[in-house]
């Protein structure tokens, strides 16, 4: 007891902050998400997310060799397709903007690891996650396009799919899918907890994938609910997902924690757009110091338990901390 014990005699220095430090970041921990559409020389800035940009297959491998240059192993493919259709039939086209971006990438840096998110949103013309048939978000008969648009990005190359549609019993229909085509290689990261959440506003925006009618709680989780997520996860891996995501993070440290300690698999955690959207606006203001904020928050994922950081600030973040 105090005066006997004092914790300031270790945050003394920094050489002594530093040794008993517990969570440490590297840039081997982030994956970069970015937007990927047809065409060359594309490089536009997404209006909802600054110093994000829709990429065509040529400048996202320039991207790509930017971000490795600072220290970022790995990015996550989304695509904006040419046409949008009722069943999303652009997500499984092998001359697609993804399948072709991926083959580019992995041709020009074959170490970089390319995930790919997989997920019908984008290419439906109604914005939902799966099949729409009266009115209503159809389980069953989206396991079938999920799993072609997986196969399709496991074909051009990808080195993990990332379903994040929220369907039931997509995890086993993609294993099957890929293994029934000898890419059982192939991991797949499962979007597994993932909230029906007011922090994707500016990926809509910056994916056109915002839903047309109605919203997505009825596919995705309640934001008031944690005991369910640990079946969720429970549930992907019995069905073969290789690493779980809790989705977003920052309202949701508690059930990466709780994931976590539960399962003891690497667990990640999505950063979301609206969460990087928010620090950008407030240390725009000058309300917060923008490089300390991102620090902080992405040591904050870190120490709730998330092995991988899938955050816009990857590049940047990894700067910071060589
Ligand atoms: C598609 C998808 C979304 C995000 C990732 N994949 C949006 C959604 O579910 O509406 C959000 C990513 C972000 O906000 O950064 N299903």
């Amino acid at each position: 007891m105090f005066p006997i014990t004092r914790p300031r005699r270790l945050r003394r220095t920094a050489a002594l902050r530093e040794m008993v430090r517990e969570t440490r970041l590297h840039p081997s921990n982030f994956i970069y998400p970015l937007f990927v559409r047809s065409g060359r020389g594309v490089k536009d800035e997404i209006r909802s997310m600054p110093g994000q940009f829709h990429f065509s297959p040529d400048t996202i491998v320039d991207e790509a060799g930017s971000a490795w240059e600072d220290g970022v192993r790995a990015v996550l493919l989304f695509g904006l397709p040419d046409q949008k259709d009722e069943l999303g039939s652009e997500a499984w086209d092998d001359a697609g903007a993804v399948q072709t971006a991926v083959r580019e990438l992995k041709r020009a840096h074959p170490d970089l690891l390319v995930l790919t998110d997989v997920c019908l949103c984008e290419y439906t013309s109604h914005g939902h996650c799966g099949v729409v048939h009266d009115g209503r978000v159809q389980n069953d008969p989206t396991l079938e396009l999920l799993a072609k648009a997986a196969l399709s990005h496991a074909r051009a190359g990808a080195d993990l799919v990332a379903p994040s549609d929220m369907m039931d019993g997509r995890v086993a229909a993609i294993r099957a899918a890929l293994d029934g085509d000898g890419h059982d290689d192939v991991a797949i990261l499962s979007y597994a907890a993932k909230y029906a959440s007011a922090f994707y506003g500016p990926f809509r925006e910056a994916a056109g994938s915002a839903p047309q009618f109605g919203d997505r709680r009825s596919y995705q989780m309640d934001p008031a609910n944690a005991d369910e997520a640990l079946r969720e996860v429970g549930l992907d891996l019995d069905e073969g997902a290789d690493i779980v995501m809790v989705k977003p993070a920052l309202a949701y440290l508690d059930v990466i924690r709780r994931v976590r300690d539960t399962f003891g698999v690497p667990v990640a955690a999505y950063n979301v757009s609206g969460e990087y959207a928010m620090l950008l606006a407030a240390a725009e203001r000058g309300w917060i110091e923008r490089e300390r904020a991102i620090l902080e928050t992405l040591t904050s994922i870190r120490r709730a338990g998330a092995s991988i950081v899938l955050t816009y600030h990857a590049r940047e973040a990894a700067r910071l901390i060589r």
